[in-house]
């Protein structure tokens, strides 16, 4: 099993460039795949996760030429030109992976079985099975959580459906069952989440609307293959962001971030919290906004996160817990109970960390309480295979006395293939056995 030793740290300095974005190098993988005509991808993220998605996709009869790491066309095969699959499509570590698919092969007219790892066939897949069968699909979940089974039906049915949590992976879904059914499929947001497969499917010459907490497609839509270039993915360099804002260097600057404002609210939390950054927007990236950020060392100060912020920073709050230990005060979070259901419970795996590293924590149902501004002890911290609190506790070090030692850091590679180089990079020294 891998793991980090990472001593303590002071300074983080320079320029950081971070990897493509992960819930956008998905997407064009499966619009392309359903596209007519060719789609070049530049910026694609090349993780676990996403070559999950690719070797899904080349299974039912995609091609997808690597032209480098991260740059490739995917052929088109048209709204109804995906083929059967020979074997169990394997999704990993990648919840966007199973839960997107589930939507768009419910429409299919072949039979296909979607599986993954040990954390992903411990997620529930229900929440996307419900609605799916509302539309006429026939899905069958192990317990509600992977394998997953999708049956051909004969027709499927546009719906209207509320979304009980707001999960843009759940919304997704539908809206990519709602391309192959009859009629308007309308799905309607508690909150606003991510919203990079409406902005993709605009881009690919879908008409989709949205009005305020709705949004609507027709079935039967074609879409056409386009160019699309994938900015940095603010959730990697999330652990950059607060790595600047807890011992950023006078020139630290994170380059190339994407900017979609349903994925900000990390830089909304941090400024709440009294951080010095500056953000600097260059062109346009696929129809998503892009922007260098530049941190200083801040004294951040504790606070009561705002609810409604949450699901804009849901992949970010992990890194934000480690922010929270290091402002002067209490910090609460609230209305994050989604934590539980990630890669891992990550308010439970983050509050047990925060623990063995001696900062004070009171774990609820919904979120945590944390009290900052003391330094911090090294320890062992056991990142129950999840990525991001792989990563974030990476960036503690930036708090602490000790040594930390994070086990079980392989997973990193599912979202963040070249963290420790780009760790190190700037300045953050670990080392990785
Ligand atoms: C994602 C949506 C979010 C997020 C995940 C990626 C997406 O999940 O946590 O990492 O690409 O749509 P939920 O929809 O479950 O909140």
């Amino acid at each position: 099993m891998r793991s980090y030793k990472v001593p303590p740290n002071t300074a983080v300095r320079g320029r950081v460039r971070v990897p493509g974005d992960k819930s956008i190098s998905h997407r064009s993988v499966m619009l392309g795949g359903i596209a007519e005509g060719r789609t070049e991808v530049s910026g694609f993220l090349a993780s676990a996760d996403c070559l999950a998605t690719l070797e899904a996709f080349r299974a039912m009869g995609v091609r997808v030429d690597r032209h480098t790491e991260t740059s490739l066309t995917v052929h088109g095969r048209g709204l109804h030109g995906l083929q059967a699959p020979t074997q169990v499509l394997d999704m990993g570590n990648a919840g966007t992976a199973i839960r997107l698919s589930m939507g768009l092969l419910a429409g299919q007219k072949f039979e296909s079985t979607l599986t993954g790892d040990s954390s992903l066939r411990s997620r529930p897949m229900e929440r996307v099975a419900r609605p799916l069968r509302m539309m006429g699909a026939d899905l069958l979940t192990t317990d509600g959580k992977p394998p997953v089974t999708v049956r051909p039906v004969s027709q499927l049915n546009g719906i209207d459906y509320a979304l009980p949590v707001a999960s843009a992976q759940v919304k997704s879904a539908i809206l990519l069952a709602g391309l192959y059914a009859q009629g308007v499929t309308q799905v309607t947001e508690p909150a606003p989440t991510r919203d990079h497969s409406e902005r993709m499917l605009r881009g690919f010459g879908v008409q989709i609307e949205t009005s305020g907490p709705r949004v609507r497609l027709a079935g039967g839509q074609k879409l056409t293959g386009a160019r699309i270039e994938v900015p940095g993915d603010i959730s990697s360099a999330a652990f950059f962001l607060v790595a600047g804002c807890l011992a950023g260097a006078e020139d630290f600057v994170v380059e190339n971030v994407g900017v979609n404002p349903t994925r900000t609210g990390i830089l909304d939390i941090l400024k709440l919290m009294g951080a010095d950054l500056t953000v600097h927007a260059r062109p346009a990236q696929g129809g998503e906004p892009v922007a260098d950020i530049q941190l200083r060392r801040s004294s951040l100060k504790g606070i009561q996160v705002p609810e409604s912020l949450v699901p804009l920073a849901i992949d970010e709050l992990p890194v934000l817990f480690i922010a929270a230990a290091g402002a002067q005060g209490e910090t609460v979070f609230t209305g994050a109970a989604e934590l539980r259901v990630k890669e891992s419970d990550r308010l439970a795996v983050m509050a047990e960390g925060l623990t063995r590293l001696g900062a004070r924590n009171e774990l609820a149902p919904d979120g945590i309480r944390i009290e900052g501004g003391r330094r911090l002890q090294g320890g062992e911290v056991d990142s129950h295979g999840d990525h991001r609190i792989a990563m974030s506790f990476a960036v503690a070090s930036l708090l602490c006395d000790g040594t930390i030692q994070v086990r079980d850091t392989e997973n990193v590679g599912t979202s963040f293939p070249g963290f420790v180089a780009t760790a190190r990079g700037c300045g953050l020294q670990l080392s990785e056995a």
